[in-house]
């Protein structure tokens, strides 16, 4: 079995972050969203992984990609797909890589609460040629959406239906036999000129192949947008942070619950509320950082106070407090002196609340 993940998007609407930085790069816990994928794979015993990137992004994503793993006995694969022509079409790029294997599909900037290793059991048990994981959601017209029959086999699917007919959402985690690869060659271009992935398994379906579903009780988050980095952010700092205090504490500072205080990194008068990191080489005085914050390497944090929020490295913050709900790209500066007053320098796209 192979694990292809999914990372060639533009992720407009992270813009402006994703001006200068890969979307499946975009960090939580301090780490990017791809990284997280990548060790559920690992986590599934996949020891072949390969990457659909875009021709933009290919060199950033390898170099991180083979900085964090490379060295081991993981084999990676970086596929270029020229156009974002859809999640099917990545599929056919990736072909010539994946032969006649079986392989997981992973979208890069979806963190989901599985293990993956008990969906390949079942795969294998199911004798499926395709397993999908589903969930339950509210509002089903923004997703692929699946209708089974009696006996749990997956008889309909539709992308972004506008009368949903189930509220089964696909959350983007497939497996596939190698049948996939014909029925892939059957589809045509949906209404938003994409291959799309939901569109080649119903033709699966309708070659009277063996499609079944694992639904997901746990978190799902599609990072594309601010909040819902916030909202992954949070979810993956409340399963994973643990308490590691690396860099140098002052006596005079309170700790509480999980904090991760990384290598190099200074803390004086200030209070850490967890979960919560701060990055390495990072300074922070004064201030109140948490919870559900994470703090990227070499910035420098002083009387000042921030909550819910993501920043990246080399970020100084002065003299402001109540930051809250906030994503901040690298080598940003926010300060305040004396009375509020607002001075802006910032990129296209960005959004200010005050
Ligand atoms: C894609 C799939 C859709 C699935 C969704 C999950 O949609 O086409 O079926 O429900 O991922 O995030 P897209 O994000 O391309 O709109």
């Amino acid at each position: 079995m192979k694990a292809l993940i999914l990372a060639a998007g533009k992720g407009t609407r992270l813009r402006p972050l994703t001006y200068t930085m890969p979307k499946p790069m975009v960090p939580v816990m301090n780490r990017p969203v791809l990284f997280f994928v990548i060790d559920q794979a690992i986590e599934g015993g996949i020891k072949e992984i390969g990457i659909v990137v875009s021709p933009d992004n290919k060199e950033t994503i390898r170099d991180a990609v083979m900085k964090e793993y490379g060295g081991g006995d993981l084999s990676f694969e970086f596929i270029v797909q020229k156009e974002p022509k859809g999640l099917a079409h990545a599929v056919r790029t990736a072909q010539p890589w994946l032969g006649d294997d079986d392989f997981v599909m992973l979208l890069g900037d979806n963190l989901t609460e599985i293990e993956l290793s008990e969906m390949i059991k079942d795969f294998y048990n199911e004798k499926a040629d395709a397993l999908i994981l589903v969930k339950e959601v509210d509002d089903p017209t923004r997703f692929g959406v699946v209708v089974l029959d009696e006996e749990g086999n997956v008889k309909d699917l539709v992308e972004k239906p506008k009368v949903p007919p189930s509220n089964l959402a696909i959350v983007g985690v497939y497996l596939f036999s190698p049948s996939i690869h014909d029925s892939i060659l059957r589809i045509k271009p949906s209404w938003r000129g994409e291959y799309e992935i939901t569109d080649a398994i119903a033709e699966l379906v309708k070659m009277g192949k063996k499609v079944k579903v694992v639904k997901l009780d746990g978190w799902w988050i599609d990072t594309g947008k601010k909040d819902t980095v916030l909202e992954a952010n949070f979810a993956v700092l409340d399963a994973y942070a643990e308490q590691k205090i690396e860099g140098e504490v002052s006596e005079d500072t309170r700790i509480i619950g999980r904090v991760i205080v990384e290598e190099g990194a200074v803390v004086r008068s200030s209070e850490l509320r967890g979960p919560a990191i701060i990055g390495a080489g990072t300074i922070v005085e004064n201030s109140s950082i948490g919870p559900f914050t994470c703090i990227g390497d070499d910035s420098e944090i002083k009387n000042s106070s921030i909550s819910y929020s993501v920043f990246l490295d080399k970020v100084k913050v002065i003299g402001v407090h109540g930051v809250m709900d906030s994503l901040v790209g690298k080598n940003a500066t926010i300060s305040m002196q004396g009375a509020p007053k607002v001075k802006l320098f910032i990129g296209d796209d960005a959004s200010v609340e005050l």
